[in-house]
């Protein structure tokens, strides 16, 4: 098992590039294999999750060509092209990729079975199965988690669903299975939440329309192969977001970051603690906003966290938790009992962490009291497998007195290949050990 030594620095400097959008990455290949005619994506994250995606895509019919590591040629087979997979599609670690497939695969003509790692088989599926049977779905799954078979169902119908989380996976499951459905799908969503895969559709050619919090499309309408074009995934550039805030006291860049407005809770969040950052805007692209965001250094201060940031910085609260336990005061995260059934359970291993670096904090159902402002003792942390919590500590060595040891670190790899070298190069001191 591997783990990261990371000693602790005062401050962080220079510029920093992080990988490809996860979320676009997945939805890249995905929609791609359904469209007809050729999808070429650059930016693709290589990551293990989008590799998991583009793996289960080559298994149904769909051509994948590689031309570099970031760069690719989708050849889509049309809405109704993807054929049988000849065996069980391996979603690894990626909850996006199991979810969105069983969506895509319940208008299929044949039948699929899904499953992933140990931490993937005891996440809730449930929520994605329901609103595909309510559709005309075959689906079961294993005591509500993967295995999941999909098997093929005589016609699936549109439904007008109320989302009971706010979750862009379910949301986009649903909309993928509205596809193949006769009529018209109808989500609704009590928070906004990430809206790649609308986005995206558009791109490809379908009528998505949105109203305030609902989402509907018409079935049967074709999608055509398009450019996507990747941003930096701001996910991952929030590790950096958070070290620069704390630390980047020559100031800190982060380049090329995907500012989706659906995506920048993070930023909302940090700006409120009185983070000092510029968001320099990119020429757009694509369908996504991208920017370089330039942070210095500046005292941050203990809030509560607005829930309604919540759901528009899901990912990013491990990070967010340290950069807490960074400033002055108490800050109060709540409305976050997702984070139970992400890679980890994220509220109580992130709080095992920041015990074990002696920053008090109290646990809720739904969220954590943080007491900032003290540096962090050396200690051992263990990841319990999840990348973000291994790059959360990471970046808590600039608050720390002494060496941390970060455990079960192999999984960053599912999100942000290359992390290591690109937190050294802006002067974390972080071996593998
Ligand atoms: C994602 C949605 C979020 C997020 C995940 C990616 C997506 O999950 O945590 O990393 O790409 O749609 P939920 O829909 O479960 O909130």
């Amino acid at each position: 098992m591997k783990s990261y030594l990371v000693q602790p620095v005062a401050s962080v400097a220079g510029s920093v590039r992080v990988p490809g959008d996860k979320s676009v990455s997945h939805r890249s290949v995905m929609l791609g294999g359904i469209a007809a005619g050729r999808t070429e994506v650059t930016g693709f994250l290589a990551s293990a999750d989008c590799l998991a995606t583009l793996e289960a895509c080559r298994a149904m019919g769909v051509t994948v060509k590689r031309h570099a590591e970031t760069a690719l040629t989708v050849h889509g087979r049309g809405l109704h092209g993807l054929t049988a997979p000849a065996h069980v599609l391996d979603m690894g670690n990626a909850g996006t990729a199991i979810r969105l497939s069983m969506g895509l695969l319940a208008g299929q003509r044949f039948e699929s079975v899904l499953t992933g790692d140990a931490s993937l088989r005891s996440r809730p599926m449930e929520r994605v199965a329901k609103p595909l049977r309510q559709m005309g779905a075959d689906i079961l799954t294993t005591d509500g988690k993967p295995p999941v078979t999909v098997r093929p169902a005589k016609q699936l119908t549109g439904i007008d669903y109320l989302l009971p989380m706010a979750s862009a996976q379910v949301k986009s499951a649903i909309l993928l299975a509205g596809l193949y459905a006769e009529g018209q799908t109808t989500v609704t969503e009590p928070a906004p939440t990430r809206d790649h895969t609308e986005r995206m559709l558009r791109g490809f050619g379908v009528h998505v329309e949105t109203t305030g919090r609902r989402v509907r499309l018409t079935g049967g309408q074709p999608l055509h192969g398009t450019r996507v074009e990747v941003p930096g995934d701001i996910s991952s550039a929030a590790f950096f977001l958070v070290a620069g805030a704390l630390a980047g006291v020559q100031g800190l860049v982060v380049e090329n970051v995907g500012v989706n407005p659906t995506r920048t809770g993070v930023l909302d969040i940090l700006r409120l603690m009185g983070a000092d950052f510029t968001v320099h805007p990119r020429a757009a692209v694509g369908a996504e906003p991208v920017a370089d965001i330039e942070l210095h250094a500046a005292a941050l201060r203990g809030i509560a966290v607005p829930e309604e940031y919540v759901p528009l910085a899901i990912d990013e609260l491990p990070v967010l938790f340290i950069a807490a336990a960074g400033a002055t005061g108490e800050t109060v995260f709540s409305g976050a009992a997702e984070l139970r059934v992400k890679e980890s359970d994220r509220l109580a291993v992130m709080a095992e962490g920041l015990n074990r670096t002696g920053v008090p904090n109290e646990l809720a159902p739904d969220g954590i009291r943080i007491q900032g402002g003290q540096r962090l003792r050396g200690a051992q942390i263990d990841s319990h497998g999840d990348h973000r919590i291994a790059m959360a500590f990471t970046i808590a060595s600039l608050l720390a007195d002494a060496p941390l040891l970060i455990r079960d670190v192999e999984n960053v790899g599912t999100s942000f290949p290359g992390f290591v070298e690109t937190a050294r190069g802006c002067g974390l001191d972080v071996a593998l050990a």
